[in-house]
């Protein structure tokens, strides 16, 4: 699977990454930023430091920093830690992102790639929509997108509607969502029902004592602040999303349009409807399959 993440890292993002990075069946393509759990430049830093720390080369592409139409965020410093890795503060990487935007490389890449990339935005849809700006053909040329974001069924966390990343950005999830591209949402209907616990991370650090002793090292912020909302542990977003694109068929899923509300109270909430095109949503997994695909990546 030829696959490109769009990343505000993040927790929850490095674990995506790490899975991308050490599955023998991914090809990593590159990494985009976007603001949300960070700023879009402390992202890119994140994003550098990860991709050298596991030894990949490859692209990493700056991107959005504030929401197309709603007015700038501060960086949800209070779930991931000041730097966006708990507490941890990682050391500068040697490289630099690329001289293109984060739009800029998801239109070339995918129109140097025809039918062949998957998507993976895993924070607000802000570069994907510019990107579909640029590029009428952008929608297209793409295999898949397969986001993390949104929720039916269940309520949100950062408001009682909304998830974070569709809350954060919702007028750039509406044009993706009407853009004609082939859509799966992996939403908290799906990610809340994979909780991980301390001992969770404790096994990643045994099975693999870099990447996953990296992960159990960022984890604790990201556990303690969920402890704080009521959760025993943290969902399994992120890296959710690119075994959902890996794995489909360890997942259900319910076609059908979707829409966001674009202000007012529930801004930010993703909702059945009509007369657009069907989106495939996330509605149950098989937990345990889905975790022991995580687990032996980090084995391997
Ligand atoms: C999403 O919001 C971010 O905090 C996480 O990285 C994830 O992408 C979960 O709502
Ligand atoms: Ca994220």
């Amino acid at each position: 699977m030829k696959l490109v993440i769009d990343t505000d890292p993040g927790v929850d993002d490095a674990m995506a990454i790490t899975f991308a990075a050490l599955h023998p069946d991914i090809e990593l393509l590159g990494l985009t930023t976007v603001f949300g759990n960070v700023t879009a430049s402390q992202g890119t830093h994140n994003a550098l430091y990860l991709s050298e720390r596991l030894g990949l080369d490859i692209p990493v592409a700056e991107g959005a920093n504030v929401p197309r139409v709603l007015p700038p965020f501060e960086p949800s410093a209070h779930v991931h830690g000041p730097e966006g890795f708990g507490n941890l503060k990682v050391p500068a990487p040697k490289g630099k992102a690329i001289a293109e935007t984060a739009a800029e490389f998801l239109c070339r890449v995918a129109r140097e790639n025809p039918g062949q990339i998957v998507l993976c935005p895993v924070g607000p849809m802000t570069n994907v929509a510019d990107a579909i700006d640029l590029d009428p053909d952008f929608a297209k040329n793409l295999k898949s997108i397969v986001f993390m974001g949104g929720t039916l069924d269940r309520q949100g966390n950062v408001t009682p509607f909304a998830e974070a990343n569709t809350w954060h950005d919702p007028h750039a999830l509406d044009v993706v969502l009407q853009s004609g591209a082939n859509i799966t949402m992996v939403g908290l209907d799906v990610t809340m029902k994979l909780i991980l616990m301390a001992e969770d991370f404790t096994k990643m650090a045994e099975i693999n004592s870099v990447h996953g002793g990296f992960l159990r090292d960022i984890s604790h912020f990201y556990l303690k602040f969920y402890k704080t909302v009521g959760e025993a542990g943290c969902g399994f977003h992120d890296p959710m999303t690119i075994i959902a694109a890996l794995h489909p068929e360890l997942f259900k899923t319910d076609s059908t349009p979707l829409g966001v509300v674009l202000d007012g109270e529930e801004i930010g909430r993703t909702y059945r409807t009509e007369g657009r095109p069907a989106v495939n949503v996330c509605v149950d997994l098989d937990v345990e399959g889905v975790k022991a695909e995580f687990m032996e990546a980090l084995a391997r």
